[in-house]
């Protein structure tokens, strides 16, 4: 595959893992407990496909092992970590949709500026 087919496939887990996460949120907490299985699998699926091809570009594209990636995988485990917390009524809610976002649009300045 080429660099550009990691990079497409990257956003493409990052769209997944959104959309799961729209589902959890929308559904975590509630009367059954757990959120239905489809939004789980779509985080989880996209949290996969994310990482493989993120890690995939970095191979595939030369890049340097800089800190801005290890910025990333930080965003990226606390992404993953989020459904859980808001399970066990660590971080409430609406909480939870501000650090999503706040993450998710942190990771994207990362890609895009690199600043350091
Ligand atoms: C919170 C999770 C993440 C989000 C929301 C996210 C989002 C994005 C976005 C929007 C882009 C720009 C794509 C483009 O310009 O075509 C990008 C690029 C990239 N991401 Fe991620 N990403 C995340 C996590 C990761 C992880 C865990 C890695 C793994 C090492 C990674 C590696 C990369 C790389 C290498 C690029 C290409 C940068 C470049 O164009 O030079 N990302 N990401």
């Amino acid at each position: 595959m080429t660099p550009e087919t990691y990079r497409l496939l990257h956003v493409v887990g990052v769209l997944l893992v959104f959309l799961g996460l729209g589902g959890v949120l929308a559904t975590a907490g509630g009367e059954g407990g757990r959120s239905p299985k489809l939004f789980l699998m779509l985080h989880g699926i996209g949290l996969l496909v994310m990482l493989v091809c993120g890690i995939g570009y970095v191979h595939k594209a030369r890049l340097e092992w800089q800190n801005w990636l290890f910025a990333k995988i930080a965003c990226w485990v606390l992404i993953g970590a989020i459904p859980f917390l808001v399970r066990r009524g660590v971080v409430p809610r609406v909480v939870a949709v501000v650090l999503v976002l706040g993450l998710g649009a942190t990771a994207a300045w990362l890609a895009r500026d690199k600043p350091f």
